[in-house]
């Protein structure tokens, strides 16, 4: 069995995982959510000292856990664990450390291997959680707060980032949405349930007249700062004063317009992917969307119809498994440990930015 920690955010996260079959055995999960959505986003200092209280709370249940295992039975309680895997990067660096700091005084002490974790390899293994298999070569968006990208993974070692955004990421400008309509963090979910109270018409003619960010242009990019800048100056028009509350028929439209600029533009660049790999006589066999953002069903919805135009298999991580978790580092982590890629105790470090995955 495979012990996985995860901190890289807002998510104090253990799992085990058995290495044999692949199988998700003990997974929890410590949202920070409602502390930071006082602040409208996640304040780093804050996220690192919860991390730092819920680590070994979780960490006690797991102990519980093992014990109570049969196989465990007469035996040390750690007997059957085989590996420490660990989120190292890309992240917040003092949230990381928290994780980091922890895997490293288990592998030690319990003299067990360390395998760190590259948090966006590990949403693509959120694909596989409790699957034995692996699905490669495999193209993959990957939308959450951090990110936008477009990801070809041939296996699970060789990994490229084909496009990113070249400014705020997909689910941050829902993020920052909510913000400027008074609504709570994450804003993903929240602007999502609004959207979907309002029907945006065939014709399109009853949405704001949001722009769809680089339509015009061929490059394989993101970008979505100039979209939240419409949604705040629409915002601005419509209220009194700077700060009021607009009625929530208007939130609902507002939300609704957003999301489908936002997810256009997502689906603008894919069909210029999609069409690209076919061009080059090389057509995507199997798509995946993965991260926090993958949760949006009408991003689902879309993504699952494209698929069948192109005829591309879609794989999508269970909703309870696209925001951050340990499950999915586990499940990367079996595929290290079994490819012996261990790190050393005493010289790995975390980084902020993503170094094992360009
Ligand atoms: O992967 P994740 O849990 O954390 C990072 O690695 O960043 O992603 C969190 C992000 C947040 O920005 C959140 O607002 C967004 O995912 N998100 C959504 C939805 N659910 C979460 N964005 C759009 N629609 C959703 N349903
Ligand atoms: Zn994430």
């Amino acid at each position: 069995m495979i012990l996985s920690i995860e901190s890289s955010c807002d998510d104090s996260s253990i799992a085990i995982t058995e290495i044999s079959s692949a199988r998700l055995l003990f997974h929890r999960k410590i949202s920070q959510e409602s502390t930071h959505s006082a602040y409208g986003g996640v304040v780093p200092e804050i996220a690192s000292r919860l991390h730092a209280q819920a680590l070994p709370e979780i960490l006690n249940e797991v102990k519980f856990f093992l014990e109570g295992l049969d196989c465990a039975k007469g035996t040390h309680f750690a007997s059957s664990l085989k590996a420490i895997a660990v989120t190292a990067e890309p992240g917040l660096n003092i949230t990381l450390i928290e994780g980091v700091m922890m895997a490293k005084t288990l592998a030690l002490s319990l003299n067990l291997p360390l395998i760190a974790i590259n948090h966006l390899k590990g949403h693509i293994y959120s694909l596989f959680i409790n699957k034995k298999t692996v699905v490669f070569p495999l193209s993959v968006l990957l939308v959450s707060g951090g990110h936008t990208l477009i990801i070809e993974a041939k296996n699970s070692m060789e990994m490229r980032i084909i496009a990113k955004s070249i400014d705020d990421s997909f689910g941050e400008s829902f993020d920052k949405v909510a913000k400027m309509l008074s609504l709570p963090y994450p804003g993903g979910p929240i602007v999502e349930k609004y959207a979907q109270t309002y029907n945006i018409s065939p014709t399109l003619s009853n949405r704001f007249l949001f722009p769809i960010p680089l339509k015009h242009s061929k490059e394989l990019a993101f970008s979505f700062s100039g979209l939240k800048n419409s949604v705040r100056l629409a915002i601005l028009q419509h209220s009194q004063r700077e700060g009021d509350q607009l009625p929530q028929s208007l939130i609902a439209q507002i939300c609704a317009s957003f999301q489908y600029c936002a997810c256009e533009h997502l689906l603008d660049k894919l069909r210029k992917y999609f069409d690209q790999r076919a061009k080059e006589n090389k057509p995507i066999k199997h798509f995946s969307v993965v991260g926090g953002a993958s949760a949006n069903l009408y991003l689902r919805d879309q993504i699952s119809e494209l698929c069948k135009k192109f005829e591309t298999n879609l794989l999508l991580p269970s909703l309870e498994f696209c925001s951050d978790n340990a499950a999915m580092i586990g499940r990367a982590g079996i595929d290290k440990y079994i490819a012996n890629d261990f790190s050393q105790i005493a010289t790995l470090q975390t980084s902020p930015k993503s170094i094992e995955l360009l």
